[in-house]
């Protein structure tokens, strides 16, 4: 079967600040798992654009702490297609405290890659209303979120 048949189903994936330097890690679990990367952007998030993101969570006891955090430096979005694309990435993803991941799912990104219950490596959408709308923001004719370069890590 071809990525991009009917039976494909698309989901937007994001690397966030605390793991953006195990991407290459992460996109090996990607592929392996049998997921088609289709767009992909590195971008960073003003107070702004993480309130348009994350709007469902204003006036949450963490909202202050989430911004805070993905504020804080660079992510990377992708658009991520497999047959049920939405709930394999969150399997993949493992649960959202990476306490609970590294009992429940050791094996899982937010086990290897995440901290604590904020620095939790990675973010999945929950719904198909939810990937439309997050790939809008990142990949869409009017996305607020403009690519971005890692401006302070070059030795070089
Ligand atoms: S809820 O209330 O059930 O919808 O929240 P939940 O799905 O557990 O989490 C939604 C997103 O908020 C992040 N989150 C936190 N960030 C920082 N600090 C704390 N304590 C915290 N608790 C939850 C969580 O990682 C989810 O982010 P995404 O990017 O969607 O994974």
């Amino acid at each position: 079967k071809g990525a991009f048949d009917s039976s494909s189903e698309k989901t937007f994936a994001m690397i966030k600040p605390d793991a953006y330097l195990n991407i290459g890690k992460i996109i090996s679990m990607i592929f392996q798992a049998g997921f088609k990367i289709n767009k992909m952007k590195m971008s960073r998030f003003t107070e702004d654009t993480a309130g348009i993101f994350y709007g469902e969570h204003k006036g949450k006891h963490f909202y202050p702490t989430l911004v805070d955090f993905v504020t804080s430096d660079v992510c990377v979005g992708l658009e991520l297609v497999r047959e049920n694309a939405i709930l394999a990435w969150r399997e993949l993803l493992g649960p959202t405290n990476t306490q609970r991941a590294k009992e429940e799912a050791p094996e899982s990104i937010r086990a290897q890659f995440g901290s604590d219950g904020t620095r939790n490596a990675c973010h999945g959408s929950d719904s198909p209303a939810s990937a439309e709308r997050e790939l809008g923001i990142f990949f869409g004719s009017d996305s607020v979120m403009p690519s971005t370069s890692l401006q302070n890590n070059c030795t070089c």
